[in-house]
């Protein structure tokens, strides 16, 4: 594993372009939310446009950025056909640091490489990845996050495992995998702008891939790890809904 200081021989990722002056620098978060929904299996809209507490789901989630000290701004990625719906409803939630809305791709990768395509180079310093489908990401999880990255150009939140993990193959158990090692990634994923940038022009797209950090591990680039929270799950199937929604009365 080469080392991010070790590529750079610098610890912050904003002296690595001139052109970014000290005054102008940022962090921006980029929202994914251009999916389809399928394991939810909801036939009305995409799981993160329905209403929780009298809100999208994908609001809940810009709120928590918006709250954030450490964000600047916010990128929006949606399904191309909801764009407009979204603006009408997003007016009424005043999202300030909401700057941009794109579309998305046919993968979630692809999606958050137009996020990506949307960040001013000239200015961000730190990128934050973050699920729209996760509403339930703690201010602390953010902060630190994007506070790790900075010092060490690439960080993932994730969570501890806690079932017992066992490899099968053939419908046997292998062996049982010692869960000490394992952690589950969640988001936001935030690495320094050059990093994420360099993770999408230097592989090829790996529209396989189901995180930004897969694409960062690819490039050598060692990564931190910041111990988030179980309360950060990803609205995946219809019974996370309900669980979200008791978890977001204490957000209120
Ligand atoms: N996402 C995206 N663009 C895609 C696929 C996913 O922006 N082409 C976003 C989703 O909207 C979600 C996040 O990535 O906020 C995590 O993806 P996932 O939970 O898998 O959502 P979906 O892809 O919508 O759901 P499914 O896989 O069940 O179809
Ligand atoms: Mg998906």
């Amino acid at each position: 594993m080469i080392k991010y200081l070790e590529i750079f021989n610098q610890r912050y990722c904003i002296k690595l372009d001139k052109h970014k002056r000290i005054k102008d620098i940022m962090n921006t978060a980029i929202i994914v939310a251009a999916g389809k929904g399928t394991r939810f299996r909801e036939a009305r809209k995409p799981k993160q446009f329905l209403e929780i507490l009298g809100k999208p789901l994908v609001v809940h989630t810009l709120q928590r950025f918006e709250n954030c000290s450490a964000v600047n701004e916010t990128i929006l990625v949606l399904p191309e056909e909801e764009i407009e719906n979204f603006l009408q409803i997003a007016e009424k939630f005043s999202l300030k640091k909401l700057v941009k809305v794109v579309s998305g791709g046919e993968t979630r990768i692809a999606s958050v490489l137009n996020g990506l395509n949307a960040v001013d180079s000239n200015k961000t310093e730190i990128v934050a990845v973050h699920d729209g489908a996760r509403p339930l990401v703690s201010n602390d999880e953010i902060m630190n996050t994007i506070n790790k990255a900075k010092k060490t150009g690439a960080a993932c939140l994730v969570a501890p495992i806690t079932d017992t993990i066992k490899e099968i193959s053939g419908g046997k158990i292998v062996q049982t995998i010692d869960r000490e090692k394992l952690r589950r990634a969640l988001t936001p994923q935030a690495f320094c702008y050059e990093i994420l940038k360099r993770a999408f022009t230097e592989n090829n797209l790996n529209e396989s891939a189901t995180d930004e950090c897969f694409l960062v591990e690819k490039l050598g680039v060692e990564i931190s790890v910041v111990e988030g929270s179980a309360r950060n799950i990803k609205i995946t199937h219809k019974e996370d809904l309900i669980l979200a929604e008791s978890l977001l009365k204490d957000f209120r």
